[in-house]
C-alpha cells in the first residue's frame, strides 16, 4: 500500500476515515473522477485515494515547495536514483558513531542545500537531501526562512529509517498515474476539463487559531488572511464550474465565538469535525480539537 514518503506538517494520516466519510455519495460509482489536490504536502489523502479508488481516471496535484514537488518527480521516473543517493547518505549518517558527528554531518548538508538556489532544488541530489532533512531533522518540519533558506535544527531520533526503499517503490507504482505540477494552486485550474466530474480536496496551511502562533509556513510563501480570502474564490470558481471541493482548516475564530471559516463560506456546507492534534511540538501525545471542513455538496 502506498502512503506518504515524507512525514509533513498538516499530514491528514489520521483523519482519512473522517475525509473518506465526507466524500460525494457518488465518488464510489461514478467511472471517471478527476482528483485534484493543489496543496498536496505529503498527500496522505492522495496515496488513499490512489488506493482505494480505481474509479479516478485522472489525478493532478501541486504544492508550491519545489524541494517536495521534486521528491515526488524523481520518485516517479528516477526512483532507482534516488535510492542510490538515499543509500550513500543512510551509510553516511551510520558511519558516524557520535551525536556530534552526525550532528555536524546535518549541518553541513543543510548548508549545501542552502547553496543551491530555490529554484534549482530539482535534482536527485537535493531530493535526496529532502527526504533525509525530513528524517532527521527536528521533527521532520519543513519549514524556510524569507531568503528560502532551510532552517529546522538537527532532531532527536536515534535511528532515523533515512532510505525506506518500500515505501519508495510502492509510491513509484502509485505515482505512475499522476500529473504533478509545482507553484501556485492555481496553476491547476489551468489542467482542468469543466466537461468531467472533478473533485478537489483543498488543504492549505492553516489559519492560526485566535491569539496562537501556529505552524503555516512551510516556505518562503506565507498564506495569510487575503490568501484564505482568495481561497475563497478559488472555491467559487470550482462550485460554478459544477466541480466538487471538501477543504480543511482550523476551527479559527475572528474574536471569541464567532468562526472566521463559517462566516467565509457562507453559502456553503461547514462542519466542525472532530480532529487528534499533536500538543505542541516538544510533548508527545495528541489531544482532540475540532476542525473545520467545508464541501460544497451535502
Ligand atoms: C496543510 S499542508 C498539506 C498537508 C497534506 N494534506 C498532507 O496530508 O500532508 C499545506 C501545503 O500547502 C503548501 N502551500 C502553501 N502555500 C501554497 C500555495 N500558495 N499554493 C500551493 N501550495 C501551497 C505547503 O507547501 C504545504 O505542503
Amino acid at each position: 500500500m502506498a502512503k506518504p514518503f515524507v512525514k509533513w506538517a498538516g499530514g491528514k494520516g489520521k483523519l482519512l476515515p473522517t475525509l473518506q466519510s465526507n466524500l460525494p455519495t457518488d465518488f464510489y460509482i461514478q467511472q471517471e473522477i478527476t482528483y485534484i489536490e493543489p496543496f498536496v504536502g505529503g498527500g496522505a489523502m492522495l496515496f488513499y485515494i490512489l488506493e482505494n479508488h480505481p474509479n479516478i481516471r485522472r489525478t493532478i496535484i501541486n504544492d508550491i515547495n519545489l524541494g517536495l514537488i521534486s521528491c515526488y518527480r524523481k520518485i516517479q521516473n528516477n526512483h532507482q536514483e534516488l535510492i542510490h543517493e538515499l543509500r550513500q547518505l543512510h551509510n553516511a549518517f551510520y558511519e558516524l558513531e557520535t551525536i556530534e558527528e552526525r550532528r555536524n554531518l546535518y549541518y553541513r548538508l543543510r548548508e549545501e542545500y542552502n547553496l543551491i538556489p530555490v529554484n534549482a532544488r530539482n535534482t536527485i541530489r537535493t531530493a535526496a537531501l529532502f527526504v533525509f532533512f525530513n528524517r532527521t531533522c527536528f521533527n521532520g518540519l519543513y519549514r524556510e526562512n524569507y531568503n528560502g533558506n532551510f532552517n529546522v535544527p538537527y532532531g532527536r531520533y536515534v535511528r532515523p529509517n533515512i532510505c525506506n526503499e518500500q515505501v519508495i517503490l510502492d509510491a513509484h507504482n502509485a505515482l505512475q498515474r499522476v500529473e504533478i505540477l509545482h507553484g501556485n494552486y492555481t496553476n491547476v485550474l489551468e489542467n482542468i476539463d469543466w466537461n468531467e466530474y472533478n473533485f478537489f480536496y483543498l488543504d492549505p496551511p492553516y489559519r492560526p487559531l485566535l491569539g496562537a502562533k501556529n505552524f503555516n509556513q512551510y516556505t518562503m510563501n506565507a498564506f495569510n488572511d487575503p490568501e484564505q480570502e482568495n481561497l475563497r474564490q478559488f472555491c467559487d470558481v470550482i462550485h460554478e464550474n459544477g466541480g466538487y471541493f471538501m477543504l480543511s482548516n482550523s476551527d479559527s475564530e475572528i474574536e471569541e465565538g464567532v468562526s472566521y471559516f463559517e462566516k467565509l463560506y457562507n453559502g456553503f456546507n461547514v462542519q466542525h469535525i472532530r480532529a487528534p492534534r499533536r500538543i505542541n511540538a516538544y510533548a508527545q501525545g495528541t489531544q482532540m480539537t475540532t476542525e473545520i471542513l467545508v464541501k460544497n455538496f451535502d
